[in-house]
């Protein structure tokens, strides 16, 4: 299994991929705008076999009265249900984050499942006064993380996605 940056060549089986995983066109209608319209991104691709059975993306968000501070938003992840719980949706997580440092962002943030990001360092996003921007979530839900240790110890305030993501 390999994880590499995804190429316009993968595009449509990345569109299967995440059509078959997510209910409804959503997240792939998202991956399609945020392509054209956010930067930097990044997206990567878990390929078994010449088949794309996993993706990332992450992509810029601000956080309110700390506009210039660099920190990525992950989503969305996924992997093929038949190739679940093999640790390809890991192997995604770590190598985007790798690549969000390489970019220079200090911070990470998500929404998603309370049981499953911890192990890669995520915490409550509360835990360092980030507030989620949409309604509804459980706090656990909404997690951050710190790719230099102690980066988000002088900013917190809501954080806001991509216009993109209100279309989801
Ligand atoms: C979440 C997802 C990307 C994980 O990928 P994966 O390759 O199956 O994950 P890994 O093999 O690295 O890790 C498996 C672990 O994830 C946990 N996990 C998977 N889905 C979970 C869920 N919905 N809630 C809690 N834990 C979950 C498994 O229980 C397993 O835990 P264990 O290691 O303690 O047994 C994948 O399950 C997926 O595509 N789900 C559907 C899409 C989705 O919900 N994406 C996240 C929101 S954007």
């Amino acid at each position: 299994m390999k994880i590499r940056t995804e190429k316009e060549s993968d595009f449509v089986a990345v569109n299967d991929l995440l059509l078959a995983t997510f209910e409804g066109e959503g997240e792939a209608k998202l991956v399609s705008a945020l392509r054209e319209k956010a930067s930097p991104i990044i997206s990567l691709v878990a390929e078994l076999h010449d088949e794309i059975v996993g993706h990332i993306m992450f992509s810029p968000v601000k956080i309110t009265g700390h506009e210039d501070f660099k920190i990525m938003g992950l989503a969305p992840v996924s992997v093929l249900p038949e190739h679940q719980n093999k640790g390809i949706g890991a192997a995604l997580i770590n190598e985007g984050l790798n690549k969000c440092r390489e970019l220079g962002f200090l911070a990470v943030v998500l929404l998603g499942h309370a049981a499953y990001y911890p192990r890669f360092g995520f915490k409550q996003s509360t835990k360092f006064g980030l507030i989620c921007p949409f309604d509804g979530v459980p706090p656990e839900c909404y997690m951050a993380m710190e790719l230099i240790p102690g980066s988000l110890n002088e900013v917190s305030g809501q954080i806001h996605y991509h216009p993109a993501f209100s279309e989801l």
